[in-house]
């Protein structure tokens, strides 16, 4: 086990470079099962969650080899479609392997992802969605095994806009024979970074990005060959601790149209937002605004910044109050920024912050990958020392942050815990 250390107080200076999107590498990657010869994927970060890929690949008979971001996959010689237990669990991203092995071996076996720290996260609507193109769904000993001759095209309404839903459907409908609607789909722009790459393999796709999404199966694809598409969420982290620090920094591979929410509460906290070529900069005020905040589905405000911008709020002049409308418990950070001194009531899905001048350095505990992202920024913010442990949920989505930090001028270590 690991623990970082920050000595508060030190304001961000510089550049950093966005990783790859995690949220786009895991689909893309697992869209490799969908036709064998040689893949390749670029600008994968180096995340713990891109390990847990590599290994489950692996395991379902996949060749995977990895060198400085880059995934060549040969998935020429699938030899078992079955995802197992000590996998998912760890990883519920996992479940996108129905889509593919469902669509090209008309069979898949993966274990039910369980609930996690922020939320019980069903798949209900993925299997909901397999079961209108023609597959069998049953559940036994924790696992969904689906079975199909083949995938027939079906017109799926989305209960919810799911993002790991409509990726699922996007990949099984590429081969599924006829044409598939999915509609109230969900919009992310990991969801259109997916349908690029599976149309540059030969899928016909419309619509990605919208609620609506035609798919006209074909009866084969290409190997991928694609890079992945830069992580707006560490974006958007940075630029937060930007905003925090008093700090100014540029971050390069930041894309304004995919951080619209993000942008438009930044500013009105206060914070300096210039729109640069393949960057953004963000400069901090002396004191940050209090604001309000409702995550939604994309284009709305993303959940995934949710827990980063309470942090934000903790030392904001005034009263903010964030709404977390897609999570049922990710609110885990908020019992951590409380050790820190941050004034947060919570009352259901609402929370009220109450700014304080600032926080003040405290051993704290990471509870799930952007909780701990919001307690790294809060002490970055803070006076003396803080101590983060359990940071092997940050590295499931931040590619050698700390590096990243020091280098904007952030006294910060990781060290053994
Ligand atoms: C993706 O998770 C992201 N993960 C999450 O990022 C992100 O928070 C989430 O989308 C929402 O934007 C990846 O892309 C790997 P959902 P996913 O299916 O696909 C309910 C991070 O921090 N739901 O859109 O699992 C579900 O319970 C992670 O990087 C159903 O009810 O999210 C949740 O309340 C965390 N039935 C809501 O929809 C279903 O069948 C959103 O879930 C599916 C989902």
């Amino acid at each position: 086990m690991q623990k970082i250390i920050i000595e508060g107080g030190q304001r961000l200076k510089g550049e950093v470079q966005v990783s790859g999107a995690k949220n786009a590498a895991l689909p893309l990657l697992f869209a490799t099962l969908l036709t064998g010869g040689t893949h390749r994927v670029g600008n994968v970060p180096d995340l713990r969650d891109i390990d847990t890929v590599e290994k489950l690949l692996s395991i379902l008979g996949a060749r995977v080899s990895r060198q400085n971001g880059t995934f060549v996959v040969d998935s020429s010689a699938i030899q078992s479609e079955e995802a197992p237990y000590d996998l998912v669990r760890t990883m519920r991203a996992s479940v996108l392997v129905l889509g593919p092995l469902l669509a090209r071996f008309g069979h898949a076996r993966v274990s039910l992802p369980g609930g996690c720290a922020i939320g019980a996260r069903p798949i209900n609507l993925h299997l909901k969605g397999f079961e209108a193109m023609g597959a069998q769904i049953t559940l036994d000993h924790g696992y969904v095994e689906a079975r199909a001759k083949k995938l027939k095209g079906a017109r799926i309404y989305l209960d919810s806009p799911t993002v790991g839903g409509t990726e699922n459907l996007i990949m099984a409908a590429a081969l599924a024979k006829g044409t598939t609607v999915i509609e109230n789909a969900a919009r992310e722009p990991e969801i259109v970074d997916l349908a690029q790459a599976l149309i540059a393999m030969g899928a016909r796709i419309d619509g990605a990005g919208s609620d609506t999404v035609t798919i006209e199966g074909v009866d084969e694809l290409r190997p991928m060959d694609y890079q992945v598409m830069p992580d707006r969420i560490e974006a958007g982290t940075f630029l937060v601790a930007a905003a925090m620090t008093r700090g100014d920094v540029r971050v390069i591979g930041a894309q304004a149209d995919h951080l619209e929410g993000v942008l438009s509460k930044l500013r009105e906290a206060g914070v300096e937002i210039m729109e640069e070529e393949g960057a953004l900069r963000a400069r901090g005020p002396r004191r940050l605004q209090p604001i309000q905040i409702k995550t939604r589905p994309y284009p709305g405000f993303p959940t995934d910044m949710q827990a980063q911008f309470m942090a934000m709020m903790a030392i904001s002049e005034g009263t903010s109050v964030v709404v977390e409308n897609v999570f049922e418990n990710r609110f885990m950070h908020v019992c951590e920024l409380q050790r820190m001194g941050a004034d947060i009531a919570i009352e259901g899905h609402t929370a009220t912050i109450r700014g304080c001048r600032t926080l003040k350095g405290a051993p704290v505990m990471a509870t799930d990958l952007r909780a701990s992202a919001s307690l790294v920024l809060a002490g970055l913010a803070a006076e003396n020392t803080t101590e983060v442990s359990r940071i092997y949920h940050l590295d499931r989505g931040y590619e050698g942050i700390e590096a990243k930090l020091r280098l904007l001028g952030a006294r910060i270590d990781r060290v053994p815990a």
